[in-house]
């Protein structure tokens, strides 16, 4: 019988272990951390998105900001509030919501975010340590997968990893984590060739890919361990992974479900990185 790893439950649990740190902040009369989140334009998902991340500050105890700004704002107005963030010293952890839109400058706004307040691990001096090897911060998802092949048992050293999807904010980071764990790792993309012989030969496979279920059976290698991190809307309204979840089942060791799979593990570590934030500010 296969595992079905709840990120929901997992979690839970690292929220409670998180909440019971910044409890203890509190009780001795100290400042408690605070996540400031930019958003630009009113995009329902990214909306619905930011809504999750504030709600999980409060729930953990965590002070948040949100600053809202039109879809029009210009590149110097969304530059100014990442300044002023940047200077505030009541706040942690930064986050500008991706993707912006059109018209402004994405590079240069990861650019500009204090890299010690950089809570989703995208400013360059955070992603060459990670290419590294050394410590900073590392994108939340990412992060999340890793706790979610903890949970699962899985064994990395010298195992054969595969990642579908090279994107900057989960297949690039997250192939490098795996690689720093000491698996041997492939990165497949919409160009690679023979794509299911490749994932064939995983003993892990991450779906990164964006496509509603398009992993099946034909993809696994018996007794894989498998991360969905797709998160697709169908027509009827309901969310799907990248992982056809029913077909493969009966072949793999593990799998995590869409949703409560790796979403809530997102905000979960992004949680944890803005405690790590503070922690290093404070000291
Ligand atoms: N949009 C979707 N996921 C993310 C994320 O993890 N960070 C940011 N900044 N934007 C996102």
């Amino acid at each position: 019988m296969a595992d079905i790893i709840s990120g929901t439950q997992l979690s839970k649990e690292l929220r409670t272990a998180i909440r019971g740190k910044i409890d203890s902040i509190r009780k001795a009369g100290n400042r408690v951390p605070c996540l400031a989140v930019i958003i630009a334009g009113e995009d329902p998902a990214s909306l619905s998105y930011i809504r999750g991340k504030e709600k999980a500050c409060t729930a953990a105890g965590m002070d948040s900001r949100m600053f809202t700004l039109p879809a029009d704002v210009s590149q110097e107005v969304l530059e100014e509030t990442i300044r002023r963030c940047n200077d505030d010293p009541d706040i942690d952890g930064i986050l500008v919501q991706l993707p912006l839109p059109k018209g402004l400058d994405e590079q240069s706004v990861l650019h500009m975010i204090s890299a010690e307040k950089d809570v989703d691990g995208l400013h360059p001096i955070n992603v060459g340590k990670l290419y590294l090897g050394e410590d900073g911060f590392v994108p939340c998802t990412p992060r999340g997968i890793m706790e979610l092949l903890k949970r699962m048992n899985c064994d990395l050293e010298g195992k054969r990893a595969v990642v579908i999807g090279r994107s900057k904010l989960v297949g690039t980071p997250v192939a490098r984590l795996l690689q720093n764990a000491n698996a041997t790792v492939t990165v497949c993309h919409s160009r690679t060739k023979d794509l299911k012989a490749v994932c064939r030969e995983a003993d892990i496979l991450i779906a990164a890919l964006g496509k509603a279920r398009m992993i099946n059976s034909e993809y696994i290698k018996e007794g894989a361990f498998v991360i969905d991190v797709g998160v697709n809307r169908t027509e009827d309204g309901h969310l799907t992974g990248d992982v056809d979840f029913e077909d493969v089942l009966p072949h793999v060791q593990a799998i995590t479900p869409v949703p409560g799979g790796v979403g809530p593990m997102t905000i979960t570590m992004l949680l944890d990185n803005t405690l790590k934030a503070y922690e290093k500010r404070v000291k």
